[in-house]
């Protein structure tokens, strides 16, 4: 693969909407790959900022619980319809990824957080940019819901560990043409010194 053909895939990834997302999701051997190249990330000072974890079809309920929870949190009385919508986000995706940060503090590390987090987003496109290539489509979710205290216990997250989004993968018939992304001369100049 030359760079044009690989630019051309990164230019190619869009976020699939989840309503159109069918099975199959990427196989054991696929996954493998997807989580391979997360692990491929640039870390500064191997702090292993990040970890992935799949929600399997037999616990999308107990997921499902969850969002339930975050909405009777949130709302004092909220309609069954509300509640139910929130069950249904778990259901997002014929496979389900969580990324997580794992991040180090000023006592540990002089590295910033930011930089954790910036490795931890490379990760991210890593990952679905080898679902890409290997026919996926990909949507990354996030919400307030899953950042509360409430997904941070039940996923079973650590102190130092942060909920960073979901990864939802499967099928789509059409992907979605890019929407609203920079031109090179936005983003690219040429420093000069005074
Ligand atoms: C960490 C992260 C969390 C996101 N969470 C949401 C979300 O909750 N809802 C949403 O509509 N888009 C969310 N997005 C943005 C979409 O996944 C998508 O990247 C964006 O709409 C741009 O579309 P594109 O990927 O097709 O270029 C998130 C993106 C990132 C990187």
């Amino acid at each position: 693969m030359n760079a044009q053909q690989l630019v051309e895939i990164i230019r190619t990834r869009t976020s699939a909407p989840l309503r159109h997302m069918s099975p199959p999701g990427p196989n054991a051997d696929e996954l493998k790959l997807i989580v391979e190249a997360a692990a491929a990330a640039p870390d500064h000072g191997r702090l292993h900022p990040f970890r992935i974890m799949e929600i399997p079809a037999d616990a999308r309920n107990a997921l499902g619980a969850l969002f339930e929870e975050g909405v009777k949190a949130a709302h004092e009385a909220p309609t069954e319809e509300a509640l139910s919508r929130a069950r249904e986000k778990a259901q997002r995706g014929p496979v389900l990824l969580v990324l997580v940060g794992c991040f180090h503090g000023a006592d540990e590390t002089s590295i910033p957080k930011y930089e954790q987090m910036i490795s931890a987003g490379t990760a991210l496109q890593n990952m679905v940019l080898v679902a890409h290539t290997l026919g996926y489509a990909s949507r990354i979710t996030s919400g307030t819901t899953a950042r509360s205290a409430i997904f941070h216990k039940g996923l079973g997250l650590s102190e130092n560990e942060e909920f960073l989004c979901f990864i939802s993968l499967g099928k789509v018939d059409e992907a979605r043409p890019a929407k609203g992304r920079q031109e090179v001369q936005e983003i690219f100049s040429v420093w000069s010194p005074e």
